[in-house]
């Protein structure tokens, strides 16, 4: 049977490594088949990253959905229950980040923010997360942030958001432990994906890639049903490069 595993942010850099991690771990799996919802808003970005996750074997579907919009969120949930009957694993991927100093942040900058980072992941979890209750089984990561604990100067918007993602993976997870739903936060460092833009060579080369953080997720999920990994916590090795 198939698991139904949805990633937002499925388009591009850790999103896209995740997607594409799962569809590798079936090759030599035959108790693995993943069938893979991948959600953003860009449909041409999701359509490539399914060619991708097909060559390796795996079952894909594309959903166009900005998580920011919530009749969007109803939308991603009622056609996947239509289509699949359940969802087994929801990875909340998405998220936006705006740098620059506090005195530059706008009411435009917020609102994109938290719209995305924390109305788009607690409604998405909030429906996943009933599903999971009812049947007495799942598995939801948040691909948090070290920025969820640590402030950096030009992340206040940023940060905001990932200390308000950790406090819903700590709210969550005193529901999930009562009905055997695994939840993980993940936390990384600095990851090179579109979402920092142009990097000069120096910082490129101490920064982490896509697929560091997408093999211990896989790992995590595939892991025995008796454990559940809480937290994953992965930085460069030379540590924090941002300030
Ligand atoms: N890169 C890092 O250093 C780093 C470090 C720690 C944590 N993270 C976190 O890891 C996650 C992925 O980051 P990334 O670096 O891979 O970013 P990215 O390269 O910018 O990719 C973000 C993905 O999320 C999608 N997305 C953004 N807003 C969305 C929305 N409202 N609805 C649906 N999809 C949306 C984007 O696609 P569209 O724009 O097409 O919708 C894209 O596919 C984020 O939550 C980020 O905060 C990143």
């Amino acid at each position: 049977m198939n698991q139904i595993i949805l990633i937002t942010g499925a388009g591009k850099g850790i999103g896209k490594a995740i997607a594409v991690d799962f569809a590798k771990a079936s090759v030599n799996n035959v108790s693995f088949k993943p069938l893979l919802i991948l959600v953003s808003r860009t449909a041409s970005d999701l359509e490539s990253v399914a060619i991708e996750c097909r060559s390796y074997g795996a079952e894909t579907d594309v959903m166009q959905t900005d998580i920011a919009d919530i009749t969007q969120i109803d939308q991603l949930i009622t056609t996947t229950l239509e289509r699949y009957g359940t969802i087994d694993c929801l990875v909340n991927n998405a998220g936006v980040g705006r740098f620059k100093a506090i005195d530059e942040m706008t009411e435009d900058d917020f609102d994109y923010t938290m719209a995305t980072n924390l109305k788009g992941t607690f409604f998405l979890t909030q429906k996943v997360f009933a599903v999971m209750e009812k049947k007495r089984s799942g598995h939801i990561f948040f691909i948090t942030s070290i920025a969820a604990e640590t402030a950096f100067k030009s992340s206040s918007l940023y940060s905001m958001s990932k200390f308000g993602q950790k406090g819903l993976v700590e709210t969550i997870r005193l529901y999930a432990k009562t009905c055997n739903v695994r939840i993980t936060n993940v936390m990384p460092g600095a990851v090179y994906t579109p979402m920092w833009g142009e990097v000069p060579d120096a910082i490129k080369n101490v920064m982490m890639m896509p697929e560091d953080i997408s093999a211990p997720v896989v790992h995590a999920y595939l892991t025995s049903p008796r454990t559940s990994v809480e937290e994953l916590v992965i930085r460069p090795v030379c540590g924090d490069i941002n300030e």
